[in-house]
């Protein structure tokens, strides 16, 4: 894992880079608008402490295929066991470990933080990744030289420091019964580095960051998910999440969707936000010494910075949640239904009932049992009930980004037109008109997603995934952007990009383009191509 020597000299990218995460945002922007979902905050008081001192799989090889489903069971069940072993700060410092790492994603185990500063404590300094990798100033990202080297993390905001210079700070003489003036912050905590500038967008929130701490958690524990009942309780608990940079409404989203998926998926999660942050901070920014630190059992550190300084999202997909994804597919740890425990969660929450929340995982045992033969998707198996297709055409004629409004009626003509002949069932809605459960309960039982580029078609990460799902997105011709796909492609979706009376996909590859007219109310489509690609999926004739 030693990262200390990844070289310093990415200016010129991270330039293209953060200009393409910038011009994101701006698509990205919220048109869902209706009332504000004011979720309160379950405070939960339970401390307790998972160390898990010789915890280190991570650290170690890819396991071997039949390895990891034995190590699996004992991993987790280890973490569940560990609240009860906790060292006590009070008299041991633990030095600090690293249970996984991939740029943007840390999770530490005995990471300390005092005055704002997080402290690494070890006798091996080496053996720990290359602290920009790990962290940034968590300062919001702009295309400019200046902030890119303002992004840059110094020993203000993480410092590696060795067990005796943690003692000299912290500790304290036990020989004459005094106690350390570290305290410890039990249990698992995700700490977001990020500031409010992606978070607030439904994408960027729950198809980035919520996608990328979800697989790396359960990465980092080897968690299996079992597809015949896949809950969020099978991985350790998440206690808390802070945004050390990110206010109450820093986080939220304004249709709601961001708070609304938090609680739904993690119901008994306390957030902090930047103002309990510096509480931290401030009380252990003593004006005399002797200092005072916090102790963190398990955390997970996130920042956005850091994770674009990582190949694949940096030079590849400009999607922080790739990093985590693609490094614990890597390490051999990811289960393959890793993200069915929380879409269930969620959906369920909003009220869908258990045969619809398993379109997705019986579609598979379908396609498993039928072994690669010819299966009829749409149609009856002797294994299954014929799945029910569902379209579902997410409009935006009512917001800023929009089709022609005669090539919109043309469209849901021709939908309805296939929808009739095929008996089939089509929903076109725009998403404002609906409540959070309505637009949930629709898209867990849609096979076929279809709009204009924006913010609705993240509902995509709630679609079940079948062999026949697909993504329609359709962009000003020539013009694209690689959110949905990414998303899409991600969670084991086909997707397609449609200009006008042509469409793209993999492996096709498009580069991000924002013509004239991309943000504006004449965007064309021609109907015979929407309704081609949908009736060539369905049919199995575009695998
Ligand atoms: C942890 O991993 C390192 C490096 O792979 C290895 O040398 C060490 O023995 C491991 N420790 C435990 C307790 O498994
Ligand atoms: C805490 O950090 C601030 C900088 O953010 C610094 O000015 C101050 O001196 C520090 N306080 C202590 C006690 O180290
Ligand atoms: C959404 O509501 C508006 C206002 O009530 C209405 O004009 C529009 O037709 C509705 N859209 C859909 C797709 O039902
Ligand atoms: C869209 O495609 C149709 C069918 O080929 C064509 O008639 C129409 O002119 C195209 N529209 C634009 C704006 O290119």
């Amino acid at each position: 894992m030693a990262m200390g020597g990844l070289p310093r000299t990415r200016s010129l990218r991270d330039v293209v880079l953060i200009l393409l995460g910038a011009t994101t945002m701006h698509l990205a922007s919220v048109f869902m608008g209706f009332h504000e979902h004011s979720g309160s905050i379950i405070v939960k008081t339970e401390v307790s402490s998972h160390f898990l001192e010789d915890y280190n799989n991570t650290l170690a090889a890819p396991a071997a295929d039949d390895d990891r489903e034995k190590s699996r069971q004992h991993d987790t069940q280890k973490i569940l066991d560990s609240g009860k072993s906790g060292i006590d700060v009070a008299y041991e410092l633990p030095e600090t470990t690293v249970l996984s790492h991939a740029p943007g994603w840390t999770v530490f185990q005995n990471l300390y933080m005092s005055n704002g500063t997080l402290y690494i404590v070890t006798s091996e300094p080496a053996s720990f990744p290359h602290i920009r990798m790990v962290t940034s100033t968590g300062l919001a990202a702009e295309n400019t030289p200046e902030n890119i080297a303002a992004r840059e993390p110094t020993e203000r905001d993480m410092d590696v420091i060795s067990p005796a210079e943690a003692r000299r700070r912290w500790g304290s003489n036990p020989d004459r019964g005094e106690r350390n003036r570290v305290w410890s912050v039990g249990g698992n905590t995700v700490l977001v580095n990020e500031p409010s500038q992606f978070l607030d967008h439904y994408y960027h929130f729950c198809a980035e960051l919520v996608m990328g701490v979800w697989p790396f958690w359960l990465g980092t524990f080897n968690v299996h998910v079992d597809p015949s009942s896949p809950r969020v309780s099978a991985a350790p608990h998440i206690d808390r999440m802070i945004f050390a940079h990110a206010e109450a409404t820093g986080w939220r989203d304004g249709p709601g969707f961001n708070s609304y998926f938090l609680r739904a998926g993690f119901p008994s999660m306390t957030v902090e936000v930047e103002t309990d942050w510096r509480d931290r901070i401030a009380a252990t920014a003593t004006r005399d010494v002797p200092e005072r630190a916090w102790h963190f059992d398990t955390l997970m550190l996130t920042d956005r910075s850091a994770a674009f300084r990582g190949e694949s999202c940096g030079s590849r997909n400009q999607r922080i949640a790739s990093e985590s994804i693609e490094h614990m597919e890597k390490m051999g740890t990811l289960s393959k239904w890793w993200w069915e425990p929380l879409r269930q969660e969620v959906l369920r929450f909003a009220g869908v009932d258990q045969e619809t929340l398993e379109i997705g995982t019986k579609a598979d045992a379908v396609a498993a049992r039928k072994n690669g033969a010819e299966v009829d998707w749409a149609g009856s198996t002797s294994l299954s009930k014929p799945q029910s297709i569902v379209i579902t055409y997410i409009s935006r004629q009512g917001a800023r980004r929009h089709l022609i409004d005669e090539d919109h009626q043309a469209l849901v003509h021709a939908l309805t037109a296939m929808c009739t002949a095929h008996h089939w069932e089509l929903n076109i809605v725009q998403a404002e008109n609906l409540t959070h459960d309505e637009q949930l309960k629709l898209v867990a039982r849609t096979t076929v997603l279809l709009g204009v580029h924006g913010n609705g078609l993240t509902h995509l990460i709630m679609m079940p995934v079948t062999p026949i799902s697909t993504v329609i997105e359709i962009f000003y011709p020539t013009g694209y952007a690689n959110d949905y796909k990414w998303t899409a492609h991600a969670l084991g979706m086909k997707h397609f990009a449609v200009w006008n009376d042509t469409y793209h996909t993999y492996p096709e590859q498009l580069l991000p383009s924002y013509p004239e007219g991309f943000q504006g109310t004449q965007i064309p489509v021609y109907a015979p191509v929407v309704t081609q690609i949908i009736q060539d999926r369905i049919a199995g004739r575009l695998p």
